[in-house]
């Protein structure tokens, strides 16, 4: 039998726990291109059972290259992740959506700030859990890097 989808209204919610400077910018919801959406599973935990932040970047990161490729239209490689920011831990059974958005190119370089927010089945709210800027290189078939606009 075909399930009727779901017209619930999805809510954001900024980490009302986070205490640094930065605090009052948090955004309120994600911006950018949907690029992962995906499940934290209890393989991808840390020893106090809470998930791995390594996993959340690979996740980031991969959602990165996505765009990078897009916008240049060939390979790309990361070649720097700065300003990680772990504002909330992640756990099992959470759904992870990262975002991301081009917001500098330069010659072959490319910035996306990328973002991870989770939501849990039970209360349909966003929350923003990690925040990062990933630099991508476009590179050429022999991966060296080529300029992104080739044209
Ligand atoms: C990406 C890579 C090919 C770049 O080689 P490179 O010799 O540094 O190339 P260049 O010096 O010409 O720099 C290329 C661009 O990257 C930028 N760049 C280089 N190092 C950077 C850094 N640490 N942070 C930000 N940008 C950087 C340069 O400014 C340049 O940008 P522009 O062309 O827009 O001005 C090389 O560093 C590499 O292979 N790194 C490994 C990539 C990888 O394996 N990533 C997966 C993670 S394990």
């Amino acid at each position: 039998m075909a399930t009727k989808p779901s017209t619930k209204k999805v809510m954001f919610k900024k980490d009302l726990s986070a205490k640094d400077s930065s605090e009052n910018t948090l955004p309120a919801e994600p911006s950018g291109e949907l690029v992962i959406k995906t499940l934290a599973m209890p393989a991808n935990t840390n020893v106090s059972g809470d998930i791995f932040g390594g996993w959340i970047v690979s996740q980031m990161d991969i959602g990165g290259g996505i765009l990078a490729k897009q916008r240049a239209k060939s390979r790309a490689a990361t070649v720097s992740i700065d300003k990680m920011i772990f504002r909330r831990p992640v756990h099992v059974g959470d759904m992870v959506s990262c975002y991301g958005k081009v917001t500098r190119v330069g010659r072959t370089s490319m910035t996306i700030e990328m973002t991870a927010w989770t939501r849990t089945i039970e209360d349909e709210v966003l929350h923003l859990v990690t925040e990062g800027v990933f630099t991508f290189v476009a590179l050429d078939n022999k991966g060296k890097p080529h300029p992104v606009d080739r044209d």
